[in-house]
């Protein structure tokens, strides 16, 4: 397959030969760019930033590094090469040859899982636009930046599937994806997490950690897909997405080993302190792991719902590295474990079909992932010897979507009155005060090799850097 990257957009999908879909995409291209600069990473056009652009998907051509003033990255179309053996792995059509074009009768909802994806990632940039401006260090300011640019490219990719396989009707989902803003009461992103504010590093942070990583399971289910073209995107969208969940991770790990360092100094764990010393104190770190994994969890969707059955059973969507489990892939006699509430003010545990349950079921591998996290987080503080430690929530605390959604749950899990929700509301979810406390810290640091106070250094450097690299040249 040739690479033309001397095109304006960057491909390997031999963009050349098709002349039609060449010029739609030209066509949306500048579109694109309107929203970029309307609702991208906010004063930043003219800042030069050391990023890596994808060229081709080989192991040298997808992380090039070099200084971009960001409206004129190359936002490039990259599918996979072909893997496996060119048959559809689950449900109904289980053993068929993959299709390599829209088979008709799943149409409708093949677009609509790909809108829904798409919608996502315009939608987090529109999200963290304001972040820029707080950037705790040039480093810091580089990765947001990075990450924003592969949002971009994650839209683009989407994009390229509208066109070149839906149509009419694809074109104008293209656009529809330029028109939604996050947040906006008439017209808003279509999935509830992405309508939230990430207003400062901290929500970042756990937005990259959590939100990014519901993106890697979706994105894994939607490998698995019958329909090959939308397989060999997402798997390579899930190489750049592994570098944003790093972001979160590493970032929220390095909050806490400076929160540490203040605790020791000060032999304290009086929150009231360690925010008087400028750092931000383990209580409210809890509260916001607490409100973005609760958000985060509710992307999955209904516990029991019948369009996950179906996306299933038609082979659009599968399940988190379907290939490596051993069962008959089709479920239809499987059955699995949900939580809802019932009388006496308890959650009780219900069987049933697997194959409504399938939201539930990558739900909780994406639970196991986020366990993981939060225990190498609790290693930073282990290795500091302070006896603290942060814990995942339950998962039907502060649900809003499901048959959860009602429920009044502790993060232990214990289902609670409407008077004990109001009155400790205030220890389990970030307040007015805990968000203008961390707002209070977020101001821009931009000397090379320095960062704010309440942040420690990164371990490593980008791309092999000197740790006082000029990641981004503001000029
Ligand atoms: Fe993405
Ligand atoms: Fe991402």
């Amino acid at each position: 397959m040739s690479i033309n990257t001397t095109d304006k957009i960057p491909n390997n999908v031999d963009l050349v030969a098709d002349k039609t879909l060449q010029r739609a995409l030209e066509h949306w291209q500048p579109r694109f760019i309107d929203w970029w600069r309307e609702t991208g990473p906010d004063g930043s056009h003219g800042f030069e930033v050391y990023l890596r652009t994808a060229i081709s998907v080989e192991r040298d051509g997808w992380a090039n590094f070099g200084y971009v003033k960001m409206p004129e990255y190359r936002w490039g179309i990259f599918l996979n090469p072909v893997q496996g053996g060119g048959t559809i792995a689950f449900g109904d059509h289980k053993g068929q040859p993959v299709w390599q074009e829209v088979p008709g009768e799943h149409r409708a909802n093949l677009r609509r899982i790909i809108v829904t994806q798409g919608d996502t990632e315009p939608a987090s940039v529109e999200q963290q636009r304001h972040l820029g401006r707080t950037a705790p260090s040039l480093y810091d300011l580089r990765n947001l930046f990075q990450i924003n640019v592969e949002e971009g490219r994650h839209l683009w990719a989407m994009v390229y599937l509208l066109h070149r396989y839906f149509g009419r009707d694809g074109r104008e989902e293209a656009d529809a994806l330029l028109e939604r803003r996050s947040g906006d009461a008439d017209n808003p992103r279509i999935l509830g997490a992405f309508n939230e504010r990430t207003p400062d590093w901290l929500a970042f942070f756990m937005f990259t950690h959590f939100t990014d990583r519901d993106g890697k399971f979706q994105l894994n289910a939607l490998a698995e897909s019958g329909f090959e073209p939308l397989a060999r995107t997402t798997q390579f969208m899930l190489t750049e997405e592994a570098y944003h969940m790093f972001v979160g991770e590493s970032g929220v790990s390095r909050v806490i080993q400076r929160t540490c360092e203040v605790m020791k100094q000060l032999k304290t764990d009086d929150p009231a302190q360690v925010r008087a010393a400028g750092a931000i104190d383990l209580t409210t770190i809890q509260r916001y792991l607490n409100y973005h994994y609760s958000v985060t969890i509710d992307l999955f969707g209904a516990d029991q719902s019948s369009n996950a059955a179906i996306f299933y059973s038609s082979g659009l969507k599968g399940r988190f590295r379907e290939a490596k489990r051993n069962d008959d892939h089709l479920l239809k006699d499987a059955s699995y474990t949900v939580l809802e509430p019932s009388a006496g003010a308890q959650l009780s545990e219900r069987e049933v079909p697997m194959l409504n349950a399938l939201n539930e079921v990558l739900r909780d591998d994406f639970i196991r992932d986020s366990e993981a996290g939060v225990g190498r987080w609790n290693r930073v503080i282990e290795k500091s010897e302070l006896p603290d430690r942060l814990t995942l929530p339950h998962k039907a605390f502060n649900r809003r979507i499901g048959s959860l959604a009602d429920a009044l749950v502790s993060p232990e899990g214990r289902v609670v009155a409407e008077s004990e929700w109001s009155a400790r509301a205030r220890d389990w979810l970030p307040t007015d005060g805990d968000r203008a406390f961390v707002a209070s810290l977020m101001t821009r640091v931009v000397e090379p090799g320095r960062y704010a106070g309440w942040i420690a250094p990164p371990r490593v450097p980008v791309n092999g850097q000197p740790m006082d690299y000029e990641y981004v040249r503001i000029g």
